[in-house]
C-alpha cells in the first residue's frame, strides 16, 4: 500500500484508509437512516486486524455510529495490535445529545471523554467536527472552535479536522478553523471538492484530505444491476440514486469500460472508480468503507498512482 503525507501534520497514511461508519450497525436518528445492515460484529473486527496486517492504519470513525459501536469495536482491538500502530480519527457533532445543539461546549466535552472511553485510548490522533453547521447564525462557531483547540492543548488530540457534506460549507469556515485535515464528501458523482474551490485552498495551504464516501457507498462499483431499496436504518435507504435505474445503467456501462481498460489489474473497476480521485491532490487519502475481509484484501491492491490521462478519462465517463 503506497503512503502519502497528510500535509502539514507531516503524518504518513496509506492512500487508501479505512471507514469504520458501517461498524456501528443499522442506526435511525429521527426520520433518517444513519447506519448500515446486516454488518456482523466479527467481521469488523476481523477486518481491523487484516487492515492493520495489509498496513492500513488509519481508522476513520465517529461517536454517533452506532451511538458509539463503531468506536467500542475498535477499542476492543487492543489486545490484538498495538494502538500505536494506528492514526486513529473520530469526530463529533451529529450526536444530538441533551442540549440545544451538538456543539454546545459542555456537550463535546461529554462527547470526547465518550468517545476516548469507546476507543480504550487516552488520546485520538484527529478530531474532526463532523459538520459546519454552527448554528442559525453561527453562534455555536467560535466556542466550538475553542474547545478543540482545548483539546489539543490538552494532549486529547494531536490534530485538528473539519468535515462536511457541503463543500462549500467547508470552504465558508476553513480560513477561521486552519484545520490540519479536512473531510470532504468526494467521488466520481461529485467533484464539489474542485468547484467549490476547496481544492485551490487545500494545495495553496497543505492541508491533509480524507475523502469520504469514495465509491459512493458501493453504488459506483456497478454491481447493482436493478433499483435497489435497503433495510430500516440503512442509510442507503436515503440516498436516491440506488433507485435510479438510468444512473445504475450508466454505472454498470462505465463498469464495463473500466475492465477493459485497466484489465492488467487484479481489480480493475476498484482501481478506476477510487485511484482517479487521488490525482485530486497530493496530500489526499481516501476513506473507504471496508467491511469485510475480502473488502480490505481488495482495498490493498488499490493506492497506486494513477497518470492524469487515465484519471481524467475515468471522471469524464461520470460526468452524465
Ligand atoms: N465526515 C462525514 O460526514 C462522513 C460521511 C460519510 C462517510 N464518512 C467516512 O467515510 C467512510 C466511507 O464512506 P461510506 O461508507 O459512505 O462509503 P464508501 O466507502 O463509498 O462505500 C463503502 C461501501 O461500499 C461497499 N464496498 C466496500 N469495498 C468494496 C469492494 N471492494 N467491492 C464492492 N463493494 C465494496 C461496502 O458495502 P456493501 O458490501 O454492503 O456493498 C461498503 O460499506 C465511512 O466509513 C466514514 O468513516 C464520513
Amino acid at each position: 500500500m503506497r503512503n502519502i503525507i497528510l500535509g502539514n501534520t507531516n503524518v504518513s497514511v496509506s492512500a487508501v484508509s479505512l471507514g469504520a461508519w458501517a461498524y456501528g450497525g443499522p442506526q435511525k436518528l429521527g426520520p433518517r437512516h444513519t447506519g448500515w445492515s446486516d454488518q456482523r460484529d466479527h467481521d469488523s473486527t476481523n477486518t481491523l486486524v487484516k487492515c492493520n496486517d495489509l498496513g492500513i492504519r488509519h481508522w476513520d470513525t465517529a461517536d454517533v455510529y452506532g451511538d458509539g459501536k463503531s468506536e467500542q469495536i475498535i477499542g476492543s482491538i487492543w489486545d490484538k495490535l498495538p494502538r500505536s500502530n494506528i492514526f486513529l480519527a473520530t469526530k463529533t457533532g451529529y450526536d444530538p445529545g441533551e442540549h440545544e445543539h451538538y456543539y454546545h461546549p459542555d456537550h463535546m466535552r461529554k462527547q470526547m471523554e465518550k468517545s476516548l472511553s469507546n476507543l480504550r485510548s487516552d488520546y485520538v490522533d484527529l478530531y474532526y467536527l463532523h459538520h459546519c453547521d454552527f448554528g442559525d447564525n453561527d453562534e455555536y462557531f467560535d466556542d466550538a472552535l475553542e474547545v478543540v483547540r482545548r483539546f489539543q492543548e490538552e494532549g486529547k488530540t494531536r490534530f485538528i479536522g473539519l468535515s462536511d457534506w457541503d463543500a462549500s460549507k467547508i470552504m465558508k469556515f476553513i480560513d477561521a478553523v486552519r484545520p490540519d485535515v479536512i473531510q470532504p464528501y468526494r467521488n466520481l458523482m461529485n467533484d464539489s471538492f474542485v468547484t467549490s474551490g476547496l481544492k485551490e485552498w487545500v494545495d495553496s495551504h497543505n492541508t491533509g484530505v480524507c475523502f469520504f464516501s469514495p465509491i459512493m457507498h458501493g453504488l459506483l462499483t456497478g454491481k447493482y444491476t436493478q433499483p435497489t431499496n435497503f433495510k430500516s436504518g440503512d442509510m442507503r435507504a436515503g440516498i436516491e440514486e440506488f433507485t435510479n435505474p438510468v444512473i445504475i445503467n450508466k454505472i454498470r456501462e462505465n463498469k464495463t469500460l473500466l475492465e477493459t481498460r485497466f484489465a492488467d489489474h487484479p481489480n480493475p473497476v476498484m482501481h478506476g472508480i477510487v485511484d482517479s480521485l487521488l490525482t485530486d491532490t497530493e496530500t489526499s487519502c481516501v476513506l473507504l468503507g471496508q467491511r469485510n475481509v475480502g473488502q480490505a484484501n481488495v482495498a490493498a491492491t488499490l493506492g497506486q498512482k494513477m497518470s492524469d490521462a487515465d484519471s481524467d478519462w475515468v471522471k469524464n465517463l461520470y460526468r452524465f
